[in-house]
């Protein structure tokens, strides 16, 4: 009976802590054999089960999983393991429960109980007896107290939560012939350059315990190493989570002596500065999260050391700028998250000691991002192999050229905040731009040239903008394209040369006050009404059906909601309108002379091809717009360069109208619904 209740607070306990960080699994995994009933203490629940099916595997998976690769299979599915999680209630009762253990045990939770007087505390000495424990859990209320008074030598995976982590003062300590400081070298860009703004810095060895007279601070400030938390001598410790335990100071001796820690999270610790060389002592560190403190300085000593570093989440905390001053060379960092942190400029040269970094994410709700082209280097240069760039609440009135230099691997870049215009090759020299996100920015101007230079471009996203037309020519070179999001704009018409990618799925235009005409005709609901779907797995199988070989291919979904409509109709379907009340319904030669295919010629060219045809329009609608003009003043410049083209473009212009008009009926069978 006892069993069943502790069984069942259990449960209910390990699913209602509080676990922000981690992601919620859907599937709670089947309860687990229960073996060695008769020698599990009372107030614990003993398991043996594959690793990953524990509850434990969690919080070890979670944080492993930032690591790739094949060698991430510490624990594979088979490997059973012997579990107990205990309820901790009374503080004279803790002893017994632990030393009535089974020793063999490799896995142990202790869940703290109780309000927050309830004060409880464990020594990491009355667990040594466990001579094959390599998983520890402690959960606490906040009332809870681990003191290390021995190292845990066997130990590979710790993860304490909302308990206070103290040395005991018998801890022994190593003493140090040398310190991590003293053959550092590294030095900032800036510093090399001459003006030591940053004298090399120096840790000191302890002042002896000898010290007979102590003032009362020094008193406190010794009182306060000697509890210091220290890992010192647990040598296999792998995965170390401390997640709000107000460990709020760091300092070098905590984590000195871990060779083999690849994966440390100290998440919700109100830790406020990052002291220098804090994690030279666990050189091989592939994972670190300080996210969700409140670091408001970083100073690259901090980072010092970590030069296998992969992954380092420094997320909602107090940062407001980077320089070069801000982190040391971190050679194989492949992802960086900086969201959430009130950062406000970029200084150049900030991302230099990050030249083999692949994703990057910064940008948050607290302060505007702002983009420079600086005069010579760009705020991303040295950023060569990324490939994912997420920048959110980006703020400038124009997104200039040079912005983004240096960024020629870059695969996805996703862009949140207020754009106002997007000026020509903004994105030049992103050959391998694969997917451009820039929903949700306010643009209002996008030059025609916005593109020029990407080539390979799939997924264009510009959704909830201000839009009012899109620029002649702006896809011309993006014959890769696959989806182009334009809805929820201020769009009337689109350039009739729109449809023209020919690996084109989804070309979403709904809640844009179309003005209807015939026009429109080229349009088709099979790329309109369409959403793409969640990736569905295919296989080649084998006769037994086992599959050899998979992929993921993206699915599409149609949907008539989607249907672009008609401001000047009463908001009716494009193609209702075109069908019935424009009759636009006989197969339609298209002027090309208004979009032309100018694909792969030079930038004058375009212009010059387009003023061409502005005359021609001049031509036909007698008092054109004092815009147009304007337009034309504009370009004069440019123009005054080149010279009589107009014989080339008639050739041009002979040669394609014969293709269209072929296309045209082509496109026009499938253009019913
Ligand atoms: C923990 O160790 C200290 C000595 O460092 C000892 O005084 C204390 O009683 C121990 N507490 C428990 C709960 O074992
Ligand atoms: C990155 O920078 C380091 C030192 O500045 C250099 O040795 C290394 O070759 C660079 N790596 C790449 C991929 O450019
Ligand atoms: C962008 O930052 C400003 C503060 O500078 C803030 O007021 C605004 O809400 C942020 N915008 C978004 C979309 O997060
Ligand atoms: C969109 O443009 C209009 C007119 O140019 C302006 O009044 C409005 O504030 C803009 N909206 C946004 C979200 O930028």
């Amino acid at each position: 009976m006892m069993m069943i209740i502790i069984n069942v607070l259990i449960v209910l306990l390990l699913r209602c802590q509080p676990q922000s960080a981690l992601p919620q699994f859907d599937q709670q995994p089947e309860a687990p054999v229960e073996l060695d009933v008769l020698s599990c203490p009372l107030s614990c629940v003993c398991q043996y089960a594959a690793f990953n099916e524990l509850p434990i595997a969690r919080w070890v998976n979670y944080m492993t999983s930032a690591e790739e690769g094949p060698d991430d299979t510490d624990f594979p599915l088979t490997t059973h393991i012997k579990l107990a999680t205990c309820l901790l209630q009374e503080a004279s009762e803790t002893l017994a429960l632990l030393s009535a253990l089974p020793i063999d045990l490799q896995a142990l939770v202790l869940l703290h109980t109780g309000s927050p007087d309830n004060q409880l505390t464990v020594n990491t000495s009355s667990l040594r007896f466990l001579n094959q424990l390599n998983t520890l859990e402690i959960r606490g209320t906040g009332a809870t107290t681990l003191i290390i008074d021995e190292p845990l030598e066997l130990l590979q995976h710790a993860n304490f939560e909302q308990i206070r982590l103290q040395a005991s003062e018998r801890l022994q300590r190593p003493k140090h012939s040398k310190l991590p400081s003293d053959d550092y070298e590294y030095k900032p860009p800036s510093d090399v350059a001459g003006n030591e703004a940053t004298p090399k810095y120096q840790l000191q060895f302890e002042a002896d315990a000898t010290v007979e007279i102590m003032s009362y601070e020094q008193h406190v400030e010794r009182l306060k190493q000697t509890r210091m938390p220290s890992f010192w001598g647990w040598n296999l410790l792998e995965v170390l989570r401390i997640h709000n335990c107000q460990l709020n100071e760091l300092h070098w001796q905590m984590f000195d002596g871990l060779p083999q820690l690849h994966h440390l999270n100290l998440e919700r610790n109100g830790i406020e500065e990052v002291q220098p060389f804090a994690f030279s002592g666990a050189p091989h560190l592939k994972s670190l999260s300080l996210a969700h403190n409140a670091v408001s300085r970083l100073y690259y000593l901090g980072l010092a050391g970590l030069l296998e570093l992969e992954t380092l989440n420094l997320a909602d905390n107090h940062l407001e700028r980077l320089s070069e001053l801000s982190f040391p060379p971190l050679p194989r960092l492949q992802r960086a998250d900086l969201r959430q942190n009130p950062i406000k400029y970029i200084l150049p040269a900030t991302f230099w000691v990050m030249n083999d970094t692949l994703e990057l994410q910064l940008g948050s709700e607290l302060a505007a991002l702002k983009l420079h082209s600086w005069n010579s280097y760009g705020q991303f240069d040295s950023l060569h192999k990324l490939r994912k760039l997420s920048l959110a609440n980006v703020t400038t009135p124009s997104l200039e050229q040079g912005v983004f230099k240096g960024l020629q691997a870059l695969e996805q870049l996703t862009l949140r905040g207020r754009i106002g215009s997007v000026q020509f090759d903004a994105f030049a020299g992103m050959e391998q731009l694969r997917e451009l996100d820039m929903s949700h920015c306010g643009i209002a101007e996008l030059s025609m040239d916005a593109l020029l230079g990407v080539k390979r471009l799939e997924l264009l996203n510009l959704a909830h903008n201000n839009l009012t037309h899109v620029p002649n020519g702006l896809l011309d070179d993006q014959q890769q394209l696959v989806v182009v999001q334009l809805q929820g704009n201020q769009l009337r018409t689109l350039p009739t040369s729109f449809f023209q990618q020919p690996r084109l799925r989804v070309v979403r235009l709904d809640q844009n006050p179309w003005q209807c005409n015939c026009d429109m005709s080229n349009w088709l609901p099979r790329l309109t009404n369409v959403v793409r779907g969640p990736s569905v797995e295919r296989c080649v199988r084998d006769i037994n059906g086992k599959p050899i070989l998979c992929r993921h291919v993206v699915s599409y979904k149609m949907d008539k909601n989607l249907v672009p409509r008609c401001a000047n109709f009463n908001g009716r379907s494009v193609y209702y309108v075109l069908r019935r009340q424009l009759h636009c319904g006989a197969p339609l030669i298209l002027t090309p002379s208004r979009s032309g295919n100018t694909r792969g010629l030079p930038h004058w060219l375009k212009l010059e091809l387009q003023q061409h045809r502005q005359q021609q329009q001049q031509q036909q609608k007698v008092g054109s717009s004092n815009k147009k003009q304007s337009l034309k003043r504009q370009r004069k410049g440019h123009l005054s360069q080149r010279n009589r083209l107009d014989y080339i473009f008639r050739q041009k212009h002979q040669q394609r109208n014969e293709e269209f008009s072929q296309e045209t009926e082509d496109k026009q069978m499938s253009n019913e619904i």
